[in-house]
């Protein structure tokens, strides 16, 4: 068989996106359109987000066809995101799907968001394959996995409560920084001392063995009110706008510190060295610097381009073309999927 063409659609939050990938590796076009609806509000509203995605999506598709020089009826199969995700917003993109793979009679893959996530680094760089450790940090979730092969998945912890992007988020609003708050933090902590306040880095005091239930989960909510606490006061005091580059600076650190020990306690314990990043915080320099910091020269740490780190088709289709080689259950007939926002994890395993 020819190496396999798969488009990607991703409609799952608030970027409309549509790649055509050949193989594992050869990215022939792709459209990343984020709506900017969003940004007077501070975060992203479903029924806006679902209306944006119906007046673009045709176009996106198209262009990204046009970019690879691709025709639909060339194609082998197309995956789309089913879940997790908004409904409405995931409905677009699926239902789409849906239709066109039904009229050109080519399977269609539905695609696990964050599985997706975990194969994004590995479109640009094939040595970012399994066995490795998985931190999975975005604006809906935030994922420690132990990955033995593709398909196979370990949950070792989660979060509590907020992910960290919705951290960063909440965050950047706070600080009066708009949305999307990890970018904004990220350049405006650039000139900030990140010991200036000593926020709290949940979950890693007290819980020091693995087995505690504590020792791979996050929490990122107390940190987000302790920062909240720290900005009325200095607001009371009318001292806020000179230290918000100081606060966001202590704010990312304490971030950063919480998900490298824990992404560092799954390496010892599993005893393999390499580190995957995925997901929107994985656009994080100082994220990587200090995982890479943490591995040492013994490790290998992988993440995506900022671009395929942050929602993309791209990693849509790559993780389509996975379940299409492998069959199974991300292979269905078109007509038997529907979208799920709590669409469950193949192959994912819970900690016990
Ligand atoms: O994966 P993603 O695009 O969407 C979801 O699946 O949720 O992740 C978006 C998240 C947002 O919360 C955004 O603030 C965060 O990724 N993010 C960052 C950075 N760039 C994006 N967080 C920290 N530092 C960044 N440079
Ligand atoms: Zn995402």
């Amino acid at each position: 068989m020819p190496t396999p063409l798969v488009l990607g659609i991703e409609t799952s939050c608030d970027e409309t996106s549509a790649a055509v990938l050949r193989g594992e590796t050869e990215l022939l076009g792709h459209r990343i359109l984020t709506q900017d609806v969003h940004e007077v509000y501070g975060g992203v509203v479903p029924e806006l987000a679902s209306r944006a995605h119906l007046r673009v999506i045709d176009h996106v598709i198209d262009s990204a066809l046009a970019q690879a020089g691709v025709e639909l009826r060339s194609l082998d199969a197309i995956g789309a995101t089913a879940g997790p995700g908004l409904i409405g917003a995931l409905l677009v993109g699926l239902t789409w799907a849906k239709a066109v793979a039904y009229a050109i009679g080519k399977p269609l893959v539905a695609v696990h968001h964050m599985e997706a996530h975990l194969f994004a680094a590995s479109i640009d760089d094939p040595a970012a394959r399994p066995p490795f450790v998985a931190l999975l940090v975005s604006g809906g979730h935030t994922m420690l996995l132990w990955v033995p092969e593709w398909g196979r998945y370990q949950l070792l912890g989660e979060t509590r409560d907020d992910a960290a992007g919705e951290a960063f988020d909440k965050v950047g609003k706070i600080l009066g920084l708009g949305y999307p708050g990890g970018p904004a933090i990220e350049r405006v902590a650039a000139q900030g001392d990140p010991k200036a306040y000593a926020f709290p880095r949940p979950m890693l005091a007290g819980n020091q063995r693995p087995g505690d239930p504590d020792y791979y989960d996050f929490s990122f909510s107390g940190l987000k009110t302790s920062v909240l606490n720290r900005v009325r006061h200095l607001e009371a005091e009318g001292r806020l706008e000179g230290e918000v580059p100081d606060l966001a600076a202590s704010f990312q650190a304490a971030v950063v510190g919480v998900l490298v020990a824990k992404a560092m306690r799954a390496v010892e314990e599993t005893g393999c060295r390499r580190v995957l990043i995925g997901g929107g915080v994985a656009a994080s320099r100082p994220l990587r610097t200090a995982m890479a910091d943490a591995l040492g020269a013994g490790g290998e740490l992988y993440y995506p381009a900022p671009r395929l780190a942050t929602d993309n088709g791209a990693m849509i289709a790559r993780a389509a073309l996975f379940h299409l080689e492998r069959g199974g259950p991300g292979d269905l007939a078109p007509l038997d999927v529907t979208a799920r926002p709590d669409m469950p994890f193949p192959g994912l395993l819970r900690r016990c």
